[in-house]
């Protein structure tokens, strides 16, 4: 009963964001936009893609021997946006930065340029084609939630409206998109923690108590079978320094351990290795882990006063290897030695090394202009900077980079 109560919120909130984003989208004088969508929405899309992307097969059979995650972010008008956010109906509040305020459209210009060689690209329909039939699936947070939803957005493009469709999953924190015509179905699981904790509530999750159920995957993880490619992501609410981890063989539901974030990390690695190498059929199914992504609140690290962050910021870092000082190295150190481990059991799971790429990108995070959950305080309306978001990105922007990368190797596993 009050799973469903709390279901019937998250629903009602995933359709007021949409809801608010429509409006906003009116609000923008966008009458006359939309008899342009409506008339010319296919064949200008067409036009715009086979401009984009013209396949490089020459860059894609030479991927093998490039690290791909080791380059620099070069500006590219011309290839960049990979879609517009007015062309996507499924940004949500927390990415949506254009409707929500931000002006400037320089971040989302950025090309991701490996040293020795060229990332791949692939037209929305070549990617719809060659995933025929298959399933993908994103677990875990809110940045994996910012991964997919770009997924979503570049893809959608070129599938007509009445071929596509978005769905909350009944009974699970699942949202599932279809391109129909493709049998292609791309979805999120959210799980931010991965395995059960007071966190589980897409919406409601917000305490400073965090309690963590560290050996309890399966209610969630029945969720995750018969997808073709699973891709993961648990980080960020791992950052706080301890967390309570409850004692799952006692009686009492209230006796817990207090752990520091490290070895809570470790523990959570350790279930869900052991989840994966028992219950996912590995011929059938590519894994990947996202690694960890930087977040920019401190402008000093950058040459900036102590009291800045990445609002306001318009350019990325240009500074080789710049690491900002909230990047846990020990929780990837964490992370690569437990794929590792897999891999030692014969199970391969492919880490998307987005943890440099990002560092540079101070320009790109939504700051101030997103959807707020509660009510600003005037203290904080006096103080913009206090309630930057510079933890998620704008969208289009980074993650459509992320997917880039992403595609590169699910595509040429499918070769
Ligand atoms: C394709 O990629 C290769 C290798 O990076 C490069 O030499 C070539 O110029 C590219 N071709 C086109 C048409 O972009
Ligand atoms: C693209 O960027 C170049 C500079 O890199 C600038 O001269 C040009 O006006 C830009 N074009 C558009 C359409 O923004
Ligand atoms: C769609 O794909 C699924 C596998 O993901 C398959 O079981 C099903 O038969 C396909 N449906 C159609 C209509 O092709
Ligand atoms: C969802 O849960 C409700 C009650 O909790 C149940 O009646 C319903 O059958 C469930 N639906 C599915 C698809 O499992
Ligand atoms: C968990 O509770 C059981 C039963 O009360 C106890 O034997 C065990 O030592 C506890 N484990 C930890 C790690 O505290
Ligand atoms: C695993 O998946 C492959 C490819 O889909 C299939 O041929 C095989 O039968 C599956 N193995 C098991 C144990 O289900
Ligand atoms: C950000 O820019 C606005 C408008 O240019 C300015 O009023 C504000 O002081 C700036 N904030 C910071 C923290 O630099
Ligand atoms: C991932 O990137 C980080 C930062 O550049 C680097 O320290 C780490 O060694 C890389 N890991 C792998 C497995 O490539």
């Amino acid at each position: 009963m009050r799973k469903k109560k709390q279901l019937g919120k998250y629903m009602w909130d995933v359709k007021h964001m949409v809801e608010s984003i429509l409006i906003i989208f009116f609000i923008m004088g966008a009458l006359a936009t939309i008899a342009y969508y409506y008339v010319n929405m296919e064949h200008d899309h067409e036009q715009q893609l086979i401009k984009l992307y013209t396949p490089n097969h020459t860059a894609y059979d030479s991927l093998d021997g490039c690290d791909l995650f080791s380059g620099k972010w070069v500006h590219d008008n011309h290839s960049y946006p990979l879609y517009k956010d007015l062309d996507c109906p499924y940004i949500f509040g927390d990415f949506a930065c254009g409707p929500y305020g931000r002006l400037d459209s320089s971040y989302q210009q950025w090309r991701w340029q490996p040293h020795g060689c060229t990332l791949p690209r692939f037209s929305s329909k070549e990617v719809l084609e060659r995933l025929r039939g298959k399933r993908i699936l994103f677990v875990g947070d809110s940045v994996n939630r910012n991964q997919w939803v770009s997924m979503v957005c570049m893809l959608q493009t070129v599938i007509p409206l009445g071929r596509k469709k978005m769905q909350k999953v009944p009974n699970v924190s699942m949202l599932t998109f279809k391109a129909l015509e493709y049998n292609v179905s791309i979805d999120f699981y959210w799980a931010p923690l991965l395995v059960e904790s007071n966190g589980d509530h897409p919406t409601k999750h917000k305490t400073n108590d965090r309690i963590v159920r560290i050996k309890s995957i399966e209610h969630h993880a029945k969720n995750w079978v018969n997808v073709d490619v699973l891709v993961f992501n648990s980080y960020l609410w791992w950052r706080m320094p301890t967390l309570k981890i409850l004692n799952e063989s006692s009686e009492d539901s209230k006796q817990y351990n207090i752990v520091d974030n490290h070895r809570g990390y470790r523990m959570v690695m350790k279930t869900w290795s052991d989840w994966l190498f028992t219950h996912i059929n590995h011929t059938r199914t590519q894994s990947y882990f996202i690694s960890m992504t930087a977040t920019h609140h401190r402008g000093v690290e950058w040459g900036g006063k102590s009291d800045e962050n990445c609002l306001n910021e318009t350019k990325p870092i240009t500074k080789d290897e710049f690491w900002e000082t909230g990047s846990d190295l020990k929780m990837l150190r964490i992370l690569e030695s437990s794929l590792n481990k897999l891999k030692a059991r014969g199970v391969k799971v492919e880490m998307i090394n987005i943890t440099q790429l990002t560092q540079y990108r101070k320009d790109a995070h939504p700051s101030i202009y997103r959807l707020h959950y509660s009510p600003l305080t005037n203290k904080q309306l006096s103080n913009p900077s206090s309630y930057a978001d510079c933890t998620h990105w704008c969208l289009p922007g980074v993650p459509d980079v992320w997917n880039e990368l992403l595609l590169a190797y699910i595509l040429r596993k499918h070769k």
